[in-house]
């Protein structure tokens, strides 16, 4: 077999090798009539690592292409244009792993990450409302990345502090509404940052009075006063509740009242099963496209309104999500799409990746290449400068950052749902997700090195198991609100 070229776009076709040969074929592709003077570069023999590399891809490529073009399937025969040099070679020049694969930057990123909870230039101001969002993408990075972040506790409550809305709930910033993925992402943030002060910085019994404004008679949760009713809200809502140990009883003026529901919990399974689509996804609210981001939500509370095995088996139809969470995963580039027929997108290794801890939890073993996973985030979605990104030629951000690092760590780590876990905690009230615990590290055909390898995540709370035990356990010692 011959030794196998580089992909690209600009290398020669076997075709043109036969017909024109050596100089000829460059002088020939110097003709400007070809309109191809700056597309071809000889990019020589691939390197053994490449050659292993194309190997590989050439191993995982779906033989059967469909003839029919349309403008989503030139999007995508482009955008694999622009991601196949990252997973042959190694455009960005990282050292490579024993594997040939780039290591883990985390020189690069741990910077890139401390700097996004620094100062912003004015052009971010449009981002203000996203505030609580960014320093909970931040410290969850940090953590995976290995870094100690208790230096921040007081920060961190300082900021949450201000942006606390008086009737509950947290808003992105002084002044503003409350508001669900706020107050989720704030709360996290504290969570992870951890120790009293930041605990204490939040006012528990007007958070219980916000999630009771915000629970609907159908079972649902909208995700601020008059707002949009969708899946987000219902997992937000529920993370508030079980880690901060909120009762789940409804406050006596809650709305939902009047309907007859007494619990946060009424209707609420059967409000998730609705959510699930004809293809078996899952979507924001019933009726919708399903969306890997959304069906993180769907089962993220679901897992935590009970044991998986119980809630997911009762509320979905677990084979159809499964064929759905498996198509995701995008071949040739292993990293996972969010839905149908779109592009992979660094961030759904999270979204959809970390799905597979839950459903492997309520089911056999899940349908995923996890090794195809890490290869597309070490090679693919690492930028030059640090922080990960959703692709190469898009820029690297802190959220990308933080949901590629958790969707390694789902692929690195086998975490296990066991009921003899933590016995003590969380034993009345949404104490399902105090039950899990981190099994054996993956090792199958992996492509990282123990270098490689990032923190164990939560994998439904998305922030350290520590930080997961220690404010629950600190709410479960307090005496009333
Ligand atoms: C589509 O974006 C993205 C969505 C429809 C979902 C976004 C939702 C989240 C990220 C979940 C938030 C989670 C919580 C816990 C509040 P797109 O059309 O730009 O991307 P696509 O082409 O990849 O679908
Ligand atoms: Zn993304």
């Amino acid at each position: 077999m011959a030794v196998p070229l580089r992909t690209s776009s600009q290398v020669p076709s076997e075709r043109l090798e036969e017909i024109v040969s050596g100089e000829d074929r460059i002088e020939e592709l110097s003709d400007s009539e070809l309109g191809s003077e700056d597309e071809y570069e000889d990019m020589g023999t691939a390197t053994p690592e490449e050659q292993a590399n194309i190997a590989y891809l050439e191993s995982v490529w779906i033989p059967i292409a469909e003839n029919l073009q349309t403008s989503t399937s030139k999007t995508q025969d482009e955008t694999l244009k622009v991601i196949l040099p990252f997973l042959e070679g190694n455009p960005n020049e990282f050292p490579l792993n024993s594997h040939g694969i780039s290591q883990l930057q985390r020189k690069k990123h741990v910077p890139y990450l401390e700097d996004a909870l620094d100062d912003y230039p004015s052009g971010f101001a449009m981002m203000d409302a996203s505030r609580p969002w960014i320093i909970y993408w931040a410290l969850q990075g940090l953590t995976a990345l290995g870094e100690d972040v208790s230096e921040h506790q007081r920060r961190t409550a300082h900021t949450f502090s201000l942006a606390q809305h008086p009737e509950g709930g947290f808003g992105g910033g002084y002044g503003q509404f409350a508001h669900l993925a706020c107050s989720y992402a704030a709360t996290l943030s504290l969570a992870t940052a951890g120790g009293e002060v930041a605990y204490e910085s939040i006012n528990r019994k007007t958070m219980w009075q916000f999630l009771g404004r915000m629970k609907q008679a159908d079972g649902g949760f909208t995700m601020c006063q008059g707002g949009e009713e969708d899946i987000r809200g219902a997992f937000c809502a529920m993370v508030l509740l079980s880690l901060l140990n909120l009762p789940l009883e409804l406050p006596k003026d809650a709305p939902a009242r009047q309907s007859g529901l007494t619990t946060f919990t009424d209707n609420l399974g059967e409000w998730v099963s609705k959510c699930q689509s004809w293809d078996g996804g899952i979507s924001a609210a019933p009726g919708n496209e399903a969306h890997g981001a959304y069906a993180f939500c769907g089962l993220g509370c679901l897992s935590i309104l009970g044991a998986p095995k119980e809630t997911l088996n009762k509320y979905l139809n677990i084979p159809v999500l499964v064929h759905w969470m498996s198509s995701r995963q995008c071949s040739p580039e292993g990293g996972y799409n969010g839905r149908t027929n779109k592009l992979v997108d660094g961030c759904y290794s999270h979204w959809v990746g970390s799905c597979w801890s839950l459903v492997e939890a309520a089911t056999t073993t899940g349908i995923w290449n996890r090794a195809a996973l890490g290869r597309y985030i070490l090679a693919a979605a690492q930028d030059k400068k640090g922080g990960l990104r959703d692709k190469p030629g898009k820029r690297s951000d802190a959220y990308h950052t933080c949901y590629n690092l958790a969707g390694l760590s789902a692929a690195q780590h086998c975490y296990v749902y066991d009921e003899g876990v933590n016995k003590g905690l969380g034993e009345v009230g949404l104490g399902a997700p105090f039950r899990w615990k981190v099994g054996r590290v993956y090792h199958e055909d992996v492509v990282w090195d123990a270098n490689d390898v990032v923190g164990k995540i939560h994998p439904v709370f998305v922030i350290p198991f520590r930080a997961v035990f220690e404010c629950r356990k600190y709410f479960e010692d307090k005496e009333g609100f």
